[in-house]
């Protein structure tokens, strides 16, 4: 039989269908290995990854700090590392805590109630098409302050961008995701022309103009697409998540009519099975994990999957606790480049699950859902579920 590592291909069917055992037993044997598929270190160890994302010293997000290139679309808060992210990120952050995450909550909420009408008694559903989509373009329209895009349409640009993140595993992706990328930059380009609604963008654009300097007026530009592309297909891919745990589980949704696990239960679904499976950073120079030497150049690919699952961090890590407090889990990253929609996310996913509590109808399972064939996005392609009245 093969070696655990070996055996290990994030996109080997068995394996996006549950790619839980693989990971326990690679966090037992190896966890710190090689990966010839990803050309990087692999971790599977909560406290090595947390290492990892902390310390942007030694570990590079930005590709030009170990002799890469980033073309200049891509260079953004996610592709910079500070102290030059560090003013772009500090841009949107204070944009975003100035708001309304409540109002955007309650239109989130409504929404969803107002398509679960529509679906309720119809037969089954696919919850991607019919509510993570629409939810999540609505919800970060919503912040961003812009009229959503048509739905489908986005759902398709975002894809090709969401499958050239695997670029390293197939080339083949890579020339689709740079074309789709660019539409999108045409789009952003024409919320900055036009005035903005209130909202997110309208806030940065504001902050942006008492700052002349040409390289943050690009960083802010790419950002914002990464907002709006990013927070978008995390969101639907995490909404997907959340629900196929909820139809497993018997009884979660409903006991998360209680506002204190309504809380605390949306950042468990995320940590139970979260769509951001791991990320990938460089080391500038040579550092030890584990008992493996790392050398100058070389990546290192911290699995946020397996980190969220270890039983050195959590208690009872494979069964998926509501009320759990605290929950320090990595879904949404950890350190300098940790998720700037986290209070976003939570409110959407919040208002996903009250909608649903809100509603007469009951939410059934309709099937086996079909996964994504992605390794760093875990998303569902199609989940179909009914309403029954
Ligand atoms: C449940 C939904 C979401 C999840 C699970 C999630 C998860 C993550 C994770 C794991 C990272 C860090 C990746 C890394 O270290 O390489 C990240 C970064 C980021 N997220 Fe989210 N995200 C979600 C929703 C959103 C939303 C709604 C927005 C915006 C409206 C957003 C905006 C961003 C941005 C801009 C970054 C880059 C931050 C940086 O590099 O400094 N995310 N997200």
């Amino acid at each position: 039989m093969p070696s655990v590592t070996d055996r290990y291909n994030p996109l080997d069917a068995e394996i996006l269908r549950d790619p839980y055992p693989v990971l326990a037993e690679l966090r037992m044997r190896a966890p710190v290995f090689w990966h010839t598929g990803m050309d990087s270190w692999t971790l599977t160890r909560y406290a090595d990854s947390v290492r990892v994302l902390r310390d942007h010293e030694t570990f590079a997000r930005d590709p030009r700090r170990t002799g890469g290139k980033v073309p200049e679309p891509s260079l953004s808060v996610q592709t910079l590392d500070p102290p030059q992210q560090s003013r772009v990120r500090s841009l949107f952050m204070t944009a975003l805590r100035a708001q309304d995450l409540v109002g955007v909550e309650d239109r989130a909420r409504l929404l969803v109630r107002e398509r679960l009408d529509q679906l309720a008694g119809g037969g089954p559903f696919d919850v991607v098409a019919e509510i993570a989509v629409p939810l999540s373009v609505a919800v970060v329209a919503d912040l961003l302050g812009v009229e959503p895009p048509p739905y489908g349409e986005f759902a398709e640009v975002s894809d090709a961008i969401m499958r050239s993140m695997d670029g390293g595993l197939n080339p083949a992706l890579v020339e689709p995701g740079r074309v789709a990328r660019q539409q999108l930059s045409d789009l952003v380009d024409s919320w900055f022309a036009a005035s903005a609604r209130s909202g997110l963008l309208a806030r940065v654009r504001q902050a942006m103009a008492a700052d002349p300097d040409a390289l943050t007026r690009l960083y802010v530009k790419n950002t914002a697409r990464v907002m709006f592309q990013g927070g978008y297909s995390t969101m639907a891919a995490a909404v997907g998540n959340a629900v196929h745990t909820l139809l497993a589980h018997p009884g979660a949704l409903g006991r998360m009519r209680d506002g204190a696990l309504l809380a605390t239960g949306v950042d468990e679904l995320v940590r139970f099975d979260g769509p951001v499976q791991g990320t990938t950073r460089t080391a500038v120079r040579s550092c030890r994990i584990g008992h493996v030497d790392i050398a100058p150049g070389q990546k290192v690919v911290p699995l946020f999957a397996a980190a969220n699952r270890d039983p050195a961090a959590f208690t009872r890590a494979d069964e998926l606790v509501l009320d759990r407090i605290p929950n320090r889990h990595l879904g949404y990253g950890w350190g300098p480049h940790s998720c700037i929609g986290t209070t976003v996310a939570q409110a959407g996913l919040r208002a996903l699950v009250a909608a649903l509590n809100d509603h007469p109808a009951r939410l059934a399972a309709a099937g086996e859902g079909v996964r994504h064939r992605t390794a760093t996005m875990r998303a569902f392609d199609t989940l179909p579920a009914a309403l029954l009245v």
